[in-house]
């Protein structure tokens, strides 16, 4: 299976990428591709814009991107319990040029971040309105203390509860 990991954040120090980087080792049965938002630039959405110039490339180059892929493996930054902008800003242009941005694919989606409910809030908004743009949760899990819960060094999960709790959330791609 051809699975696309992407990190809903767009920073180059994104702890949501580190996590990604690590599930993606585990996942050794499967051809996992990474893709970096950043690759995707586009001016903050309006309307305007879109009347005057149409959906811009780079978010049809988006949603090809996933139209390519058999499953999604994406892990959601919480900025106020919300997206990143620059999540929601790809997500918004891509939904213009079509409202199946996951495509039907099957998706685990996780989070973390430093805090205690590791990005749990944004997970719930992702896996709860995933349905309305044609994503099939498979699994999902927040990992929360980040700092405490991944080591830095070695790149890995260090505590052995949730580095379990990932493992099996990734088997969902081995039964789908
Ligand atoms: C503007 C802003 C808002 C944030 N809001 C939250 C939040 O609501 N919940 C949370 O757990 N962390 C929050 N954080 C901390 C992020 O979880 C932290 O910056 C994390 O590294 C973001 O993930 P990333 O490194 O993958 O981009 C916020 C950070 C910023 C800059």
């Amino acid at each position: 299976m051809k699975i696309l990991t992407f990190a809903a954040s767009n920073s180059t120090k994104s702890i949501n990428k580190a996590l990604l980087q690590y599930a993606a080792s585990l996942l050794k049965n499967h051809e996992v591709e990474m893709l970096d938002i950043n690759d995707f630039s586009l001016p903050i959405y309006s309307a305007d814009l879109e009347e005057a110039q149409g959906v811009p490339e780079a978010a049809f180059d988006f949603l090809s991107r996933i139209k390519q892929a058999d499953a999604l493996l994406i892990a959601y930054a919480e900025h106020n319990g919300n997206y990143t902008a620059a999540y929601k800003n790809l997500f918004d242009w891509a939904s213009r040029a079509d409202m199946a941005v996951y495509a039907e694919k099957p998706i685990v989606m996780l989070s973390t971040s430093p805090g205690k409910n590791g990005a749990n809030t944004v997970l719930a908004m992702a896996k709860n309105t995933a349905h309305f743009f044609k994503g099939q949760v498979l699994a999902s899990l927040a990992i929360p203390s980040f700092y405490e819960t991944f080591d830095q060094t070695s790149m890995t999960i260090n505590d052995e509860e949730w580095r379990a709790k990932l493992i099996e959330v990734l088997e969902a791609f081995d039964a789908s």
